[in-house]
């Protein structure tokens, strides 16, 4: 039997209408700092509680890259009383939000290659910031769009979405299935601390889609999976402790580290050499030479590390072309970020130009997804 190569058929956007600039989340946060510190201003002369530090706009770009961020609420995560997401309850009935904001992106996958829902075989929800443990979202999306086949919900934190590419690949070389949905629906806001000055600035909301099929099913215009790679290695320098056993207390809920915490100088310093390494060794398995990639479409956490990473495997610093950010706009949206850099900065390639769609972060992650254009 001869083997069946997976291809990237077509990838898919959704985007939030809101979004918010450096300069109005830190008048929010800035307020909200105020309000603290003369609320408490008793404890905190006592030495009891501590005086809050105001956040810088010039800070947030200069140490990150980002400029702007999308959101699924924009009002309540401004409002210094609230600074997090909110909305009506949907009852059980309607579509979960999740499943929503990933059905927009899965049906914009699907237009862009022509695929009519009944001709995919499987759906993966691969994404961080889940909304519920079960029903899974995939299984939700899945339903909405009329699929038969199988469906499931996969959290790798930032590298869900490569982590997904690799196993729709795999399932399409198996046979198990010959088109699929890899989803990655992120509401990374409603699992920030919109509170915290070294991390307030950092997420945005998002979703993307990746139509991953056999080669002889898929439009002409379609990226070839010349091959994946993933790697884990344990770390609690980026954690969220929000689950139901933490959440068991009322003490529990709400507290700081039931949300997104990391230690941001040491995620920088410990995972550019792991992504940077793995990119050049899976190139040199491939018999790829990493300094000719055409692009590098990276997680998008960070402007610096991207810097970095890319300088160490093309052997010079990179230019737009060459590594393009999406960071600047849309900020941090973990899976999703390599994802959208793919989907946004592709189209210009031409035949047999070969790239790397690479994801990193909480675990720690990291996957790549080398791909070659066919036509
Ligand atoms: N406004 C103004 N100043 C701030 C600030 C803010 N919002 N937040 C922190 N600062 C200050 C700090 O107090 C510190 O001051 P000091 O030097 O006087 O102590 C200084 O700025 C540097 O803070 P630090 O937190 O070390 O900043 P950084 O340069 O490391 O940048 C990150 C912070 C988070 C942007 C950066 O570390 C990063 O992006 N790391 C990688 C994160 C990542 O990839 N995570 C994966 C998540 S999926």
């Amino acid at each position: 039997m001869s083997e069946i190569i997976p291809v990237i058929s077509a990838t898919g956007l959704y985007t939030p209408p809101e979004s918010i600039s450096n300069e109005e989340l830190v008048e929010s946060f800035n307020a909200y700092v105020a309000l603290h510190n003369a609320r408490h201003a008793a404890e905190i002369a006592a030495g009891t509680v501590q005086e809050l530090a105001p956040s810088s706009a010039e800070f947030i770009e200069k140490a990150s890259g980002i400029k702007s961020r999308f959101v699924m609420a924009k009002a309540p995560l401004l409002d210094p009383e609230i600074m997090a997401p909110r909305w009506r309850e949907r009852s059980n009935d309607e579509l979960s939000v999740l499943a929503e904001i990933g059905l927009k992106a899965a049906q914009d996958a699907l237009q862009r290659a022509g695929r009519l829902p009944r001709d995919v075989d499987a759906v993966l929800c691969a994404a961080s910031n889940m909304e519920r443990p079960y029903p899974a979202m995939a299984i939700e999306i899945q339903h909405a769009l009329g699929i038969e086949g199988f469906a499931f919900d996969m959290n790798v934190a930032c590298s869900s979405a490569t982590f997904g590419i690799q196993t729709a690949a795999d399932f399409i070389r198996a046979g198990h299935a010959r088109s699929v949905l890899v989803v990655s629906p992120e509401i990374c806001t409603g699992h920030n601390n919109m509170k915290n000055r070294d991390s307030h600035f950092i997420f945005g909301d998002v979703a993307t889609a990746v139509l991953v099929e056999a080669r002889d099913m898929a439009p002409a215009d379609h990226w070839e999976i010349v091959g994946t790679r993933l790697k884990t290695v344990f770390s609690n320098n980026i954690r969220n402790n929000f689950g139901f056993l933490n959440c068991a207390s009322p003490e529990g809920i709400g507290q700081p580290d039931k949300l997104f915490v990391q230690e941001g100088r040491k995620v920088f310093k410990e995972v550019v050499p792991m992504v940077a390494s793995m990119i050049v060794a899976e190139a040199e398995r491939l018999g790829i030479e990493a300094a000719a990639l055409r692009r590098l479409w990276l997680h998008q956490a960070n402007q610096g590390m991207n810097r970095l990473i890319a300088q160490r495997v093309l052997g010079h610093e990179a230019n737009e072309d060459e590594s393009p950010t999406v960071l600047d706009t849309y900020g941090n949206t973990s899976s999703a970020g390599s994802v959208i850099a793919f989907h946004k900065h592709s189209g210009d390639l031409a035949a047999g130009d070969l790239g790397v769609i690479c994801s990193f972060g909480a675990g720690y992650s990291a996957g790549t997804v080398f791909v070659r254009k066919a036509a």
